[in-house]
């Protein structure tokens, strides 16, 4: 139907143009941050050690890398994918500068391309929110997919609006629900409601704390 297919076409307009204007946002972030990546925290590393598959891992929105440089120094072979190319130059140079850092692959690319090869692990630190629910919920069902038999997924992400604004038409934050229904044939090895620190000044001189989550489950094998 012609009428549908306009408003397809527009629909797709509008999220590519979303997609650019965060890819937009982050280059200028990363031009004004400097090349350190910090440790992640205490709970990707514990989650690594208790539950990571040995093998390739997939980071999903890598930004400058804290969580493959970490992967990377535990002898995991990682691919980071970001559409940043500042953040991916910057984690590019930072792997050339560190002879110690191997086998670390970085991609410049939307995480909505396909996932062009199986691997060990697959996951993604708060980047799934900066999509409306139907990709974010495309995005999850590929990371399954390819993930081999015994692999591990693991998300951790917003699920409430970071800056406390309500979402626009068409996004929502992933729910611990949503995930249960996502991974119900899975094995469920954490899923933590957590509220971290975000950017936003609370106006008592700290800042804004929001609802996020942390969720690990191993594909069956
Ligand atoms: C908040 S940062 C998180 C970076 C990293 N995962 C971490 O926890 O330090 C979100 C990252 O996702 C990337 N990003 C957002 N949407 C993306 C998309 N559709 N495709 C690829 N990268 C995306 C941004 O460029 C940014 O580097």
């Amino acid at each position: 139907m012609p009428r549908i297919r306009v408003r397809g076409f527009f629909n797709q307009i509008m999220k590519n143009t979303a997609s650019d204007i965060t890819k937009r946002l982050f280059n200028r972030h990363y031009k004004q941050k400097k090349i350190d990546p910090k440790l992640p925290d205490a709970r990707f590393r514990s989650a690594v050690a208790r539950y990571f598959l040995k093998g390739r891992s997939l980071d999903l929105g890598a930004g400058d890398g804290r969580h493959v440089l970490f992967l990377a120094s535990k002898g995991y072979e990682v691919v980071a994918v970001d559409f940043s190319r500042v953040a991916a130059n910057h984690l590019r140079k930072h792997v050339r500068n560190q002879g110690d850092v191997k086998n670390v692959q970085v991609k410049i690319a939307d995480i909505r391309e396909t996932i062009p090869s199986v691997f060990s692990n697959i996951y993604t630190n708060y980047t799934l929110h900066f999509l409306p629910k139907t990709e974010w919920m495309k995005v999850i069902r590929k990371m399954q997919k390819q993930t081999c038999p015994g692999g591990v997924n693991l998300i951790e992400d917003f699920s409430e609006s970071p800056s406390g604004n309500v979402p626009k038409k068409g996004y929502a934050y992933i729910q611990s629900k949503d995930l249960q229904d996502l991974y119900k044939a899975w094995d469920v090895l954490r899923s933590s409601p957590l509220k971290v620190k975000t950017m936003v000044p609370n106006g008592r001189g700290g800042f804004r704390k929001a609802e996020s989550f942390f969720f690990v489950a191993r594909k069956p094998r």
